[in-house]
């Protein structure tokens, strides 16, 4: 069975919450559906259909007072959750007026971001939505946004650049960071976990990434786990007590652009110090990428045959893989199970 673009029963990145003011209204697009994201009076997130019930005008482009949102067209009033409060033009109450509802998505905030969920059917009862990521960091800590960026290109290809080691060497060259010449025999350990599968903890690389990972002092060890639907996560312990967050996580907006937002956190208090140097380098990263998608979308419109090739490929076959059982287990209403099998992959970048 081919598994579809988007897959569904799972949790997408929205946005970072210091973008989400209380009061406001924020239409966001995911997986091609309009969604009206807001805050409530006590600051709780709240994602719903950008639709009005009544003809369909987008919610966001409502009056919204903290409780309740007010559409623009007729003035039908929603509450948080989605519930109709009031439709003025009714000269009589309506009994049933809570049996009006926008469809709300569950949406949760961990540590300082914005996450909502996307279900295989709006139009059933939602079942039991499991707990939005964990994203590996104590609950009370916030996250630091470093960039969004949009990518020209659907979330396969978003994500396969995402999981790829090979173009590393020749998109990502820098003076600071690495050269060709510098491409050395990798060998790496991989095994399954949740919806994806873990590179193993180990030492970084001295001569590449090393090189950054030396100035922090202190024995220093990575672990890079991907999940479904798009999300790399890069833990990086220092010495005892320190650590490191580095997610990148891919949203799609519709079949052709998929968005990546990166966010950052680290024990470290000093780190702030050079926050700046370190947001620029993660843009610099982030716009290589980019560029490189740029390219490949153009080749892309004559609709090639492609291939997966050898182990540096092997990551990308197995999301593909994941992808798949995540849809049958979606579509059959069975338990996900992990296919991935532990490994080891062996390339040269
Ligand atoms: S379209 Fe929203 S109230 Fe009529
Ligand atoms: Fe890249």
């Amino acid at each position: 069975m081919e598994s579809a673009l988007f897959l569904r029963n799972l949790w997408y990145f929205a946005l970072h919450g210091n973008k989400l003011k209380k009061g406001k209204l924020l239409q966001r697009t995911i997986l091609g559906q309009k969604v009206v994201l807001g805050r409530d009076r006590a600051g709780k997130a709240f994602a719903l259909r950008d639709n009005c019930p009544h003809r369909g005008v987008p919610l966001s482009e409502g009056v919204f007072d903290g409780e309740t949102i007010a559409c623009c067209y007729h003035g039908w009033q929603f509450n948080c959750s989605g519930v109709c409060q009031k439709i003025p033009a009714l000269a009589d109450a309506m009994a049933q007026l809570h049996k009006i509802r926008v469809f709300a998505y569950p949406c949760e905030e961990v540590s300082g971001t914005i996450w909502v969920y996307m279900p295989q059917n709006p139009e059933k009862p939602l079942g039991v939505v499991p707990p939005p990521p964990d994203l590996l960091i104590p609950a009370n800590k916030q996250f630091l946004h470093v960039e969004q960026s949009l990518l020209d290109g659907n979330i396969d290809h978003a994500t396969i650049g995402l999981i790829d080691p090979a173009h590393v060497t020749f998109v990502h060259q820098s003076w600071f960071w690495r050269s060709r010449n510098s491409a050395k025999l990798k060998e790496k350990n991989f095994e399954p976990v949740g919806i994806g599968f873990r590179m193993k903890r180990h030492q970084p690389s001295s001569a590449a990434s090393g090189k950054g990972y030396r100035l922090l002092g202190g024995a220093i060890s990575t672990e890079i786990t991907f999940q479904l639907p798009g999300h790399r996560l890069e833990h990086i312990q220092i010495g005892e007590r320190d650590f490191i967050v580095s997610l990148t996580l891919l949203t799609p907006i519709d079949e052709k652009t998929t968005e990546l937002n990166h966010i950052f956190y680290s024990s470290l208090g000093w780190m702030k110090y050079i926050w700046w140097p370190l947001v620029h380098l993660g843009r610099t990263f982030i716009c290589q990428d980019v560029k490189v998608f740029r390219k490949l979308q153009k080749g892309l419109e004559s609709d090639p045959k492609l291939m997966l090739m050898g182990d540096p490929d092997a990551q990308a076959r197995w999301y593909y893989e994941l992808k798949r059982h995540w849809s049958q287990a979606q579509e059959t209403n069975t338990p996900f199970s992990n296919p991935i099998a532990p490994a080891t992959l062996r390339w040269v970048t």
